[in-house]
């Protein structure tokens, strides 16, 4: 296991596949006494290395291979899917090559081979200097969005409506190497999330974004909410699920977790957005796990080591996670609404994990999470929708 403990939930994946039965070896950053409990008290052994140092990796892994046999390579941090490959391949483990990660990590290789199999993604041009941008805006037309080819977090993404914001943006984006410049596509956005194994779908899952990422992203004031979905069967979501298994089909994926975004424009019409070969984050595993009353990371940790799931993952109810952005600078100085909407709504809250008073902010661009996260169920999804809508407007953090 890639970095099994960093971040933080890497720990949970790690003891999964300890407790199926797997003997799990940890290759990672972290000095040892910084590794989780989780993971450190679960690994059979751990390698202290650079991870940004593939020949070390590699150096530390061949002493080891003469003693044990690696039978696979996993990684669920996007920065090392590369690095887990080529370990994949200098040890001939089977799993993902580099040449099937690449297009989980590119941008631009990822929609190739989307489009390629003809599942509907934006319009798209990529561009490495200003001229080629112009020129393909000109292509795409208004409104467009410009983003880098391996970006993540929605960092240096910019809706544009016009040749005017695009002068404004363009200096914006000069330490981008190489950026898509894409039709934007109006509508609502979901993920489309899985565990393989072999090829086969053993659990999906879709979540919805309120409101679209982007614009969570550029107004502070805004708690995002993030509702994993119980009834996948309603029509609004069949392209996109549909969508989804095409486009695994197309990357040739077999084994592991993956993220898929897309888009539901207001005709229906399914839109692809990314995928990535790894869960999504801010603890969407949580809410699926508070979704089924199971445990997604030992199903995980069931299709890498036995290619199947002990017992199906019910769907039971909506679950949904509001984060809280405190307002002002500094520490957490209280909160507000809270016992109100604990009163209302107790029963159905599974999770209040706020920042404490006096604790310094988080930085809410860079974390999803930001000051804290609250998260609710129920088996209907319009008590869902209300009750993230309020926790959204009516708890409020404060800082100084
Ligand atoms: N073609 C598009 N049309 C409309 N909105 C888009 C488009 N491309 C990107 N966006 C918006 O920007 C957000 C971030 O884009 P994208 O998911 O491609 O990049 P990212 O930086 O990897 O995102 P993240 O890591 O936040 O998932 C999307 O969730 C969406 O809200
Ligand atoms: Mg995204």
């Amino acid at each position: 296991m890639v970095s099994p403990g960093y971040p933080l939930e890497m720990a949970y994946f790690t003891r999964a596949l300890a407790a199926v039965g797997g003997t799990v070896i940890g290759v990672g950053d972290q000095p040892p006494s910084a590794l989780p409990g989780e993971a450190r008290n679960t690994l059979a052994h751990y390698e202290h290395v650079s991870l940004s140092d593939e020949g070390a990796v590699r150096g530390a892994l061949q002493g080891l291979a003469r003693h044990v046999s690696i039978d696979r390579v996993e990684c669920l941090w996007e920065p090392y899917m590369i690095l887990a490959a080529q370990l994949r391949e200098s040890f001939g483990v089977p799993g993902m090559t580099v040449e099937q990660t690449v297009p989980f990590r590119d941008k631009e290789r990822m929609k190739q081979a989307i489009d390629a199999a003809g599942i509907r993604t934006p319009w798209h041009v990529s561009a490495t200097t200003v001229a080629a941008v112009w020129e393909a805006a000109e292509q795409v037309g208004y409104p467009l969005i410009v983003k880098p080819i391996a970006g993540a977090g929605s960092a240096d993404t910019y809706r544009v409506d016009s040749a005017q914001e695009l002068w404004e943006v363009l200096p914006l984006l000069r330490h981008v190497p190489e950026v898509s410049v894409e039709e934007f596509v109006d509508g609502e956005e979901f993920t489309y999330d899985t565990v393989c194994a072999d090829g086969s779908i053993l659990f999906d899952n879709i979540m919805w974004y309120r409101p679209r990422p982007l614009q969570m992203k550029m107004h502070e004031w805004i708690s995002p909410a993030s509702i994993v979905l119980r009834d996948l069967t309603v029509p609004d979501l069949g392209g996109g699920r549909q969508m989804g298994a095409e486009v695994l089909d197309a990357l040739g994926f077999r084994t592991g977790f993956t993220h898929m975004e897309w888009y539901r424009k207001s005709d229906g019409e399914a839109v692809f957005g990314e995928i990535g070969g790894r869960p999504p984050g801010a603890r969407a595993v949580d809410l699926m796990n508070y979704a089924t009353d199971g445990d997604v990371f030992v199903a995980w940790a069931e299709a890498v080591v036995h290619g199947k799931l002990s017992q199906p993952l019910e769907r039971r109810y909506n679950a949904g996670g509001v984060f809280k952005r405190a307002q002002g600078v500094g520490q957490i100085t209280h909160i507000e609404g809270l016992d109100k909407l604990l009163a209302e709504y107790g029963e159905h809250v599974m999770v209040v994990d706020l920042l404490p008073v006096g604790a310094p902010r988080r930085d809410w661009r860079a974390v999803l999470i930001s000051d804290g996260m609250i998260i609710v169920r129920h088996p209907e999804l319009q008590p869902v929708i209300e009750m993230t809508e309020r926790f959204a407007a009516e708890l409020h953090m404060y800082a100084s």
